[in-house]
């Protein structure tokens, strides 16, 4: 399960693209404190999501995930930061926007599970994984700020 995972993926699906909301989400994170180690604009293809989505291609509603997460841009980030995988999803909240809670971004960005704005990864097993769908290992960029606030 998810615990002192070290990185993370997040994507910023389309619609929030769409709707300018890419700052808004980037900033979340960047406030709490995690660090931003990559990051890319790209249109997903099918090959990709297939991967990423292994999980749910018998689900009904596939087919409109596809269409969904295809129709436009998308920005790919890995975070990276103390217990950054588990803190992640808290922060994205409840998969059914419906459901999440205020405060988090499907909460306070969307009103339904079909337009939930991002994707956090969620296990570190997972995570691993999921960064490898989505970048190539020297997209990866290793630094530090030096402050002891961000030591870990
Ligand atoms: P899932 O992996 O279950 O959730 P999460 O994104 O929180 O890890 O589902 C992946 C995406 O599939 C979800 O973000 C939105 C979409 N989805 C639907 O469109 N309808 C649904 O009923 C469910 C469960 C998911």
């Amino acid at each position: 399960g998810a615990g002192n995972g070290f990185q993370t993926l997040v994507l910023v699906k389309p619609d929030a693209v769409q709707r300018r909301l890419v700052g808004d989400v980037i900033g979340r994170f960047e406030r709490r404190g995690f660090k931003l180690v990559a990051m890319k604009l790209l249109q997903a293809d099918r090959g990709l999501l297939d991967q990423h989505y292994q999980h749910l291609q018998q689900k009904p509603f596939y087919p409109a995930l596809l269409a969904y997460m295809t129709s436009g841009p998308l920005v790919a980030m890995v975070w990276e930061g103390y217990n950054v995988v588990r803190s992640t999803r808290a922060m994205v909240g409840d998969t059914d926007s419906a459901k999440a809670a205020a405060g988090t971004i499907r909460g306070d960005l969307s009103m339904h599970v079909s337009r939930n704005v991002v994707h956090a990864s969620d296990s570190v097993e997972t995570a691993l994984k999921e960064i490898g769908f989505w970048f190539q290992r020297d997209e990866l960029v290793a630094w530090e700020c030096g402050d002891s606030q961000y030591t870990y």
